[in-house]
């Protein structure tokens, strides 16, 4: 298991701590109109290839918090959000949401294909139990979405993706379905609108709760660049890597013989140069203005 190397969470007043991973840190909100349900802090902590690192990149989490609302806003569906008003500290990377029993499943849905759907595709001809046709390349349009789980791996571990049918065997076929269903829906709405702005969706993955009467309630982010693909439309040539708005640009500086390090070694890429923060900071802006049509 890889050290994740994430910071103890920092103390909120009116807070307690509930668990931190790689870039949110939740607590339980122990008094107020909420006492009892969840702080989602969004900070400014990047991961890659599932290391935390040392660096982080100013106002990523207020990007991805507001990116996120802006979504829930639009998409229409039952979600997590109860309020934005939160302590001081955290103001504009934080939101007060309904603390839900999680579904255990990654739901991603892939409108094009790339990353883990791409290798196994390659290795199988399907992804995730499903058969995609011959020929397809890195970024091909697939013929139409596909629904591709993933179990939500333990921290330190790496995602796995899985058939539905074991996706089923966890949740129960009518839930199964329902996940798939939902997230499909969610994914061929926001493609739409990202689609309107130049920008293709490549995938996403999504996080249910249960609401009451097994109800689905979208929770988590939703639809930011470290839980989604976005393509600027323009540029897309199927046959290649695409370029993204997202940490590409991180992972590309720690892979490159500049950075000095060993992907297999076992330990946390090197503090990022300045212009690489930069760089990274501007492209999660970016992505944020081109999809909600606003400054940040
Ligand atoms: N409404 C909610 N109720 C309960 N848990 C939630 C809710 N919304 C999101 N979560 C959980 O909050 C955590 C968000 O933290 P973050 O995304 O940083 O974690 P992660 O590193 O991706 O994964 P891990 O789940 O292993 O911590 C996730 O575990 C997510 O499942
Ligand atoms: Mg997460």
């Amino acid at each position: 298991m890889a050290d994740l190397n994430i910071p103890e969470a920092p103390p909120i007043p009116g807070a307690t701590p509930l668990h931190s991973g790689k870039v949110r840190d939740l607590y339980v909100l122990d008094s107020g109109p909420y006492a009892g349900e969840l702080l989602m802090v969004a900070s400014d902590r990047l991961s890659i290839f599932d290391y935390v690192l040392d660096t982080t990149i100013p106002d990523k989490g207020e990007i991805l918090t507001r990116l996120s609302l802006w979504w829930f806003a639009e998409l229409g569906v039952p979600h997590h959000v109860l309020s934005t008003d939160v302590p001081e500290a955290v103001r504009g990377r934080a939101v007060v949401c309904r603390r839900l029993d999680m579904y255990p499943v990654e739901c991603v849905a892939r409108g094009y294909l790339t990353g883990s759907g791409l290798l196994d595709y390659r290795a199988t001809g399907e992804v995730c139990g499903l058969a995609l046709p011959p020929g397809l390349e890195d970024g091909s349009r697939l013929p139409e979405p596909i629904f591709t789980p993933a179990t939500k791996a333990a921290l330190g571990e790496h995602d796995e993706n899985v058939s539905y049918e074991q996706v089923a065997g966890v949740v129960g076929a009518d839930t199964a379905a329902a996940l798939r269903e939902r997230t499909l829906d969610v994914y061929a709405r926001a493609e739409a609108v990202a689609r309107e702005r130049g920008i293709i969706l490549a995938d996403t993955k999504l996080e249910f709760g249960a609401g009451a009467e097994g109800t689905l309630v979208l929770a988590d982010e939703v639809l930011t660049p470290d839980s989604s693909r976005f393509w600027p439309a323009a540029e897309w040539r199927p046959g290649h890597a695409q370029p993204s708005y997202d940490k590409q640009i991180v992972r590309n500086w720690a892979l490159s013989p500049e950075s000095g390090w060993d992907k297999a070694s076992g330990v946390a890429p090197p503090p990022l140069p300045r212009e690489v923060v930069e760089r990274t900071r501007s492209r999660y802006v970016e992505a944020y203005e081109l999809l909600t049509g606003e400054r940040f």
